[in-house]
């Protein structure tokens, strides 16, 4: 059923090789405190809709001490934090000065920032002929927003040794999204970033998940109607659902936020056989050719 929340059990406790020596467990450091969002601090980018929202709306649920909401959208941002007794910060976070002055608002009202959710991102059709100004667009939000928010929070998680970020990538990250180059590029670039962030300052204290959900029902969902997109509304989830994954995902630290569990299956079928994946690509994307020409 996709309205109910089905998550991956969670991952047994790390162990890891020193030169050729048996496993044995991570270090237990006391960290893992960071996790709960009773009393902490978290700041949510487009957190003024869809599922940014809904994560604002839990983690203020579960008794986070404050919850920054940080959007383009001043009026929603402000009717939320007025709901839910949070902080709205208008904010572009495709301007890196934007992002640095979200975070020392932030720490100005409520202190250290625990949990840093860069979530925001935009989605366009096309392919290799989309203008330059439409993928520098994208690319800025939906890639480097997510190196000016590492730029400005880690300083001071790195500092304190502990603090948790969550990128918003997509399953387009991990697979592809058919008909939108620059969202499949961007995407997969958020996911890179993550990556890279968990394996370089993980032993450092700071943990860091990658939310990659396929459908959900929200605005960018709504706009992408009639689309190649429009097969995933079929098996859509609720931001609610979404923002369920990812405390359930912040108390086991698993890096990979999969909503919609299959992702998991096709992301080994890609990595397994990757000619025999794109070919079923293939297919899939000759089949809405064909639908969206008979409709014609
Ligand atoms: N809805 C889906 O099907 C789906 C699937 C996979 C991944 N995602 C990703 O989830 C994230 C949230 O998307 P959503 O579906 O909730 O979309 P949404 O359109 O409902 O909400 C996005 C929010 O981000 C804000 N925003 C957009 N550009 C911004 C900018 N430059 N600076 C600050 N705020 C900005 C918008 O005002 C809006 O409040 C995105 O990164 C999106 O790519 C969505």
């Amino acid at each position: 059923m996709y309205g109910r929340l089905s998550v991956a059990a969670p991952l047994p406790i790390q162990t890891f090789r020193v030169g050729r020596g048996r496993p044995r467990r991570a270090a237990r450091t006391g960290r893992e405190e960071i996790v709960k969002l009773k009393d902490k601090v978290a700041v949510v980018t487009g957190g003024a809709n869809g599922i940014g929202r809904a994560m604002c709306e839990r983690f203020a649920a579960e008794g986070a001490r404050g919850v920054v909401i940080a959007d383009l959208d001043v009026d929603r941002a402000e009717h939320l934090a007025k709901e839910i007794n949070g902080l709205a910060v208008t904010t572009n976070v495709a301007i890196e000065d934007d992002i640095i002055n979200l975070v020392n608002r932030a720490i100005e009202v409520y202190g250290a920032i625990d949990l840093f959710c860069s979530n925001a991102g935009i989605g366009t059709p096309g392919g290799a002929d989309e203008p330059n100004e439409v993928w520098q667009r994208i690319w800025d939000v939906n890639v480097m927003a997510h190196v000016w928010a590492a730029r400005a929070v880690l300083p001071g998680m790195l500092a304190r040794g502990e603090g948790y970020i969550v990128a918003t990538a997509s399953a387009a990250g991990l697979l592809t999204q058919i008909g939108s180059a620059p969202y499949s590029v961007t995407k997969h670039a958020a996911v890179a970033f993550a990556e890279w962030l968990s394996i370089t300052h993980g032993e450092a204290g700071i943990k860091v998940s990658c939310l990659c959900p396929q459908g959900v029902n929200t605005d960018l969902l709504r706009q992408s109607a009639g689309g190649p997109g429009e097969f995933l509304r079929a098996n859509a989830l609720e931001p609610e659902d979404v923002a369920g994954a990812v405390v359930k995902a912040l108390e086991e630290e698993r890096f990979l936020i999969l909503p919609h569990p299959e992702v998991a299956e096709y992301f080994r079928r890609k990595a397994t056989d990757y000619d025999r994946w794109l070919r079923g690509m293939r297919r899939l994307q000759a089949s809405f050719k064909t639908e969206s020409s008979s409709a014609q």
